[in-house]
């Protein structure tokens, strides 16, 4: 009996040196220290041993079951050691290794521009107009009855203006100077507000011009508003967006919903003299057209020509980056070619 108590006892010690794993842990354990495990069913046999050698059998077998039992932990304790040594090992992290670059999205060139006017404008106590009275989607009477367009004008004209198959009358806008009704019918004056938007025209597309364009509208009407506030809101939008004050031109010109009107011309910023591509070589840059509100599209909103004065003013946002950044061709806005866009 003593005999084989020794040889579970060797049995025993042999695996638990054995063992590489936890599991093999666990299995020693199950083979002999269980309820059903060799120590068990040996237990069960003393009772048929002389009873002169019951005692000293039994303290035998426990003394082995207490050795393996504090092996076993010993062992499990190496193991688990082991383990979160290797699993250190394994998450290492070289901190001294150079990071991988993350590119972040940036605004789009086009967004930064119009951020930018927008701000200026703010800056002059213009706020932005509400959004729901500059829907892109717009009937002819706002785009153009209200804002004194002739019925046979031809920016009406199909070859001009994109026309949609949701009801006679409705098309894309062709100028943000839709939304200057359907504000001021909302509000009184005093008002002063900017609108930015997406604009369509059916163009023919080129490096100057996409049938996709955006545009900053902006109009103040208040009493006794002059052509000389006008001209001194536009020159302070001019120094600050190109960052130094630029001689520009009051240009006459024509837009059925101002009067007078004009179109302002700022001195080429990129001009080489002589052959200068971006001017034409005539020394001077179109920027935007603006004029006095006329008293009919005062009138059609709702407002006394006779007691209130206005000004207005349109702008294109890509001829403007284009300027500032020395872009030659349209379409790049609208290609999202990542080499362009990094770059700003
Ligand atoms: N809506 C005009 C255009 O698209 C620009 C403009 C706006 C002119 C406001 C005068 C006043 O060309």
């Amino acid at each position: 009996m003593r005999d084989k108590l020794q040889q579970i006892k060797i049995d025993a010690l042999v695996l638990i040196d054995n063992a590489q794993t936890l599991e093999d842990i666990e299995e020693v354990k199950l083979k002999f220290l269980s309820r059903k495990g060799e120590l068990n069913s040996f237990k069960k046999k003393i009772k048929d041993l002389p009873a002169d050698q019951k005692p000293v059998i039994g303290a035998l077998a426990n003394e082995i079951a207490q050795e393996l039992e504090q092996k076993l932990n010993d062992k499990l304790y190496i193991l688990q050691r082991e383990e979160i040594l290797k699993r250190i090992e394994s998450e290492k992290i070289d901190i001294t290794m150079p990071g991988k670059a993350v590119y972040s999205g940036k605004k789009h060139p086009l967004t930064t521009t119009i951020d930018e006017i927008v701000e200026i404008f703010q800056g002059m106590g213009f706020s932005l107009v509400e959004s729901q009275h500059s829907p892109e989607v717009e009937t002819e009477h706002y785009n153009f009855d209200m804002l004194n367009f002739p019925p046979d004008h031809p920016a009406r004209d199909m070859q001009d203006t994109f026309y949609t198959q949701l009801a006679p009358n409705v098309i894309l806008r062709s100028h943000t100077s839709n939304s200057q009704v359907r504000e001021m019918q909302t509000k009184k004056p005093p008002l002063r507000v900017v609108i930015p938007g997406r604009v369509y025209r059916a163009e023919d597309v080129s490096s100057r011009k996409n049938n996709l364009f955006h545009q900053v509208e902006g109009f103040m009407v208040d009493k006794d508003i002059t052509f000389g506030d006008m001209k001194g809101v536009l020159n302070e939008f001019i120094r600050l967006y190109f960052g130094q004050s630029r001689p520009t031109r009051f240009r006459s010109s024509f837009f059925p919903f101002t009067e007078p009107s004009a179109e302002i011309d700022v001195q080429c910023i990129m001009c080489k003299g002589k052959g200068c591509r971006v001017c034409s070589q005539s020394g001077w840059l179109e920027i935007l057209g603006a004029g006095m509100i006329d008293p009919n599209v005062l009138k059609n909103a709702g407002i006394d020509p006779d007691v209130y004065s206005g000004f207005a003013f349109g702008m294109g946002v890509e001829r403007l980056a284009m300027l500032k950044y020395a872009i030659n061709d349209i379409r790049l806005f609208f290609n999202n070619d990542i080499r362009f866009l990094k770059q700003f």
